[in-house]
């Protein structure tokens, strides 16, 4: 693999004293394959995860199990390098909207687990001090509940968000909360999660986002009045339990960090600092990651949620070598095999124009020996094929 690099230089030295065209054979180098147990490309990893959790607005925080592969495209004239990654990923238990890091969020249990994988387009220019996702894309799925049954035929099962238990849940909750609150009131954004149990009777665990409601605590159950912009301010845990005509009610929230500039508003779960990358040795590595994405910028991604892999299979592909991907993640931003540039000016200072190459998002099959990586996470049932 290092190899590579010095033959294409001698190469080119060739190519370029036999006075033969200039720039394009340049655009043929090829990505090398790195290591997915290389310590600074796990590093670059959790940076890649790290943007691609802060760009988006729902759903909950990815935080890293392994790498699954991850070629490095050099780019010409010092313009640094493209990392194609694979990236098998859980979902934790903070909210996008924490802002939270990966690292402090906590994974859930086995039963309760949605893994998956992303692909990402990531940049990196060290004298340019940029770290950037360009593009991802993300493909979820809950872990196999046929599975959890078999080893643990007790533990809580997904519902609908659609069950009226799931709302009432949520609503008792938040009623409670809001009873013990000593002054500001909220009202049900989203149900985010929700699972159901039997132990002597039936439990329900629901999570949802919560909005400051204009209500005043005197007010509270005949008050109609909404806020025209009203954004979620946290997240709650409700739970709710039916024991012999007994209703058990428990709740929590944990608020965010104001996104903006917000009025002061009570913060109860006072959070660790703010989730600003990095915390990390090369301190002077500046992330330049623009908020108001310019003209230039291409989209970034999206996060795919699809069902349990047990409720997709056909009755008739009963062998596992189904023909279907069961984590399927497109992320093309070109077809063309020689590759296409990207302007990528807008991630610098300096006014001049900056051109990164593109290719189509390498196969699987031409991945190193050294890849997947060693997994947090090394359970079968969540690592995807
Ligand atoms: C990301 O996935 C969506 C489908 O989920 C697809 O429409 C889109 O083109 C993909 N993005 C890229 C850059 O390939
Ligand atoms: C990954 O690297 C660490 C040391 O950096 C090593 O101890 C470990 O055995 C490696 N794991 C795999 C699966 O190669």
């Amino acid at each position: 693999m290092g190899l590579l690099l010095p033959v294409v230089l001698c190469a080119l030295a060739a190519c370029c004293g036999a006075r033969s065209p200039p720039l394009p054979p340049l655009r043929f180098w090829p990505p090398i394959a790195r290591s997915c147990n290389d310590s600074g490309i796990l590093e670059l990893a959790g940076f890649a995860l790290q943007d691609i959790n802060r760009d988006r607005k729902d759903g909950y925080v990815l935080s890293l199990n392994r790498v699954s592969d991850v070629r490095e495209h050099r780019q010409v004239n010092s313009l640094g390098s493209l990392f194609y990654f694979t990236l098998d990923v859980l979902e934790t238990d903070c909210h996008v909207l924490s802002r939270k890091a990966w690292k402090d969020c906590g994974v859930r249990t086995l039963h309760e687990s949605v893994y998956g994988q992303c692909k990402a387009l990531f940049y990196v220019n060290r004298p340019g001090r940029v770290l950037y996702v360009l593009a991802y894309n993300c493909t979820l799925r809950p872990v196999s509940r046929r599975s959890i049954h078999m080893t643990c035929p007790d533990c809580p099962s997904p519902f609908k968000l659609s069950n009226p238990k799931v709302l009432e849940t949520a609503a008792e909750s938040l009623a409670k909360y809001n009873k013990e609150s000593a002054s500001k009131q909220y009202s049900l954004f989203q149900v985010t999660r929700a699972s159901g149990q039997w132990v002597f009777g039936f439990a329900f665990f629901v999570e949802y986002l919560i909005k400051e409601s204009p209500c005043t605590k005197q007010e509270a159950s005949s008050c109609a009045l909404q806020p025209p912009d009203s954004v979620p301010v946290g997240l709650c845990k409700g739970t709710l339990t039916e024991r012999e005509l007994q209703k058990f009610v428990s709740v929590t929230c944990d608020f965010f960090e104001p996104q903006v500039p917000a009025p002061g508003g009570e913060n109860p779960a006072a959070n660790q600092g703010p989730a600003d990358l990095p915390t990390v040795e090369e301190s002077q590595q500046k992330i330049i990651a623009p908020t108001n994405s310019p003209s230039k910028a291409v989209p970034k991604g999206s996060v795919q949620y699809l069902p349990d892999l047990d409720d997709e299979k056909k009755p008739e592909d009963t062998q596992e070598n189904s023909p279907v991907e069961a984590f399927p993640v497109q992320l093309e931003l070109t077809t063309d095999p020689l590759g296409e540039s990207l302007d990528v000016s807008f991630l610098f200072l300096g006014p001049e124009e900056k051109k990164v190459v593109v290719l189509p998002f390498p196969k699987k099959e031409q991945r190193s020996a050294e890849c997947p990586g060693p997994a947090q996470q090394a359970n079968p049932l969540v690592l995807p094929p």
